[in-house]
C-alpha cells in the first residue's frame, strides 16, 4: 500500500480544510496544514488586495516549518484555494521547496466561480511528477461556506484518489 499525504492551505473559510478532511477520511493518509510564517491581517477585501499584489510578482511567502516530510511518502494530494486565478502563494512556496520526481502528485482547489489557471499552474509547478485525479470544487461566489460543486463529484474524486495507493 503507498503512503499518501495530504497537503492544504485554506484561509478563507476552511472550504479547502474541508475537502482535504473528506480525503483523508476515506484514505486515511497525513494531513499537514501549510501556513505562512507571517500571518495575512486586516478584512477580507485587505487580503483580496494584498493576495493580487502577491500574485501579480510571483510572491512566495515564507512557510511555517513542515511538521511532516513529503520525501517520506508516495502520493501527495495538495490543495490550494483559488487567489487571483492561481494558487495561494503558500502553495507556491510549497510546490517549488520539493523534489518531485518519482512522486504521484493529486492537485485539488477550491474557488468562487473563477477557476483561472489553477490546476495548469499547480502543474507546472511540481516538475518530474506524476500528476493524477485533479479536483476543482466551486464554492458560492460571495467568498462564503456554501459548496456548489454536487457531493457526488466529490465523493467519485475521493474513491479514485484511494484507488492510487
Ligand atoms: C486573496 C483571494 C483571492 C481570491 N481569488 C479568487 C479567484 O481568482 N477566483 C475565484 O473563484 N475565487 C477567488 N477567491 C475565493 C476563494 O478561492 C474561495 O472562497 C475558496 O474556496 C476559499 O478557500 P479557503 O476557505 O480554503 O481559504 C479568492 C479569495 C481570496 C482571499
Amino acid at each position: 500500500m503507498k503512503k499518501m499525504l495530504i497537503v492544504y492551505y485554506s484561509w478563507s473559510n476552511g472550504n479547502t480544510e474541508r475537502i482535504a478532511k473528506e480525503l483523508q477520511s476515506v484514505t486515511g493518509g497525513d494531513l499537514l496544514k501549510i501556513d505562512t510564517a507571517v500571518p495575512y491581517s486586516g478584512s477580507y477585501n485587505d487580503v483580496v488586495r494584498q493576495g493580487q499584489e502577491e500574485v501579480n510578482r510571483g510572491y512566495e511567502p515564507e512557510l511555517k516549518p513542515l511538521e511532516k516530510n513529503p520525501a517520506d511518502y508516495d502520493v501527495i494530494a495538495v490543495g490550494t484555494p483559488t487567489w487571483w486565478y492561481t494558487m495561494a502563494p503558500a502553495v507556491l512556496t510549497f510546490l517549488h521547496s520539493q523534489d518531485w520526481k518519482g512522486k504521484v502528485v493529486v492537485p485539488f482547489m477550491t474557488n468562487g466561480g473563477w477557476p483561472g489557471h489553477v490546476i495548469r499552474d499547480m502543474k507546472a509547478a511540481c516538475p518530474g511528477a506524476e500528476v493524477s485525479c485533479e479536483l476543482q470544487v466551486q464554492f458560492d461566489s460571495n467568498g462564503g461556506d456554501k459548496l456548489e460543486t454536487p457531493k457526488q463529484k466529490i465523493e467519485k474524486w475521493v474513491q479514485s484518489v484511494k484507488a492510487l495507493l
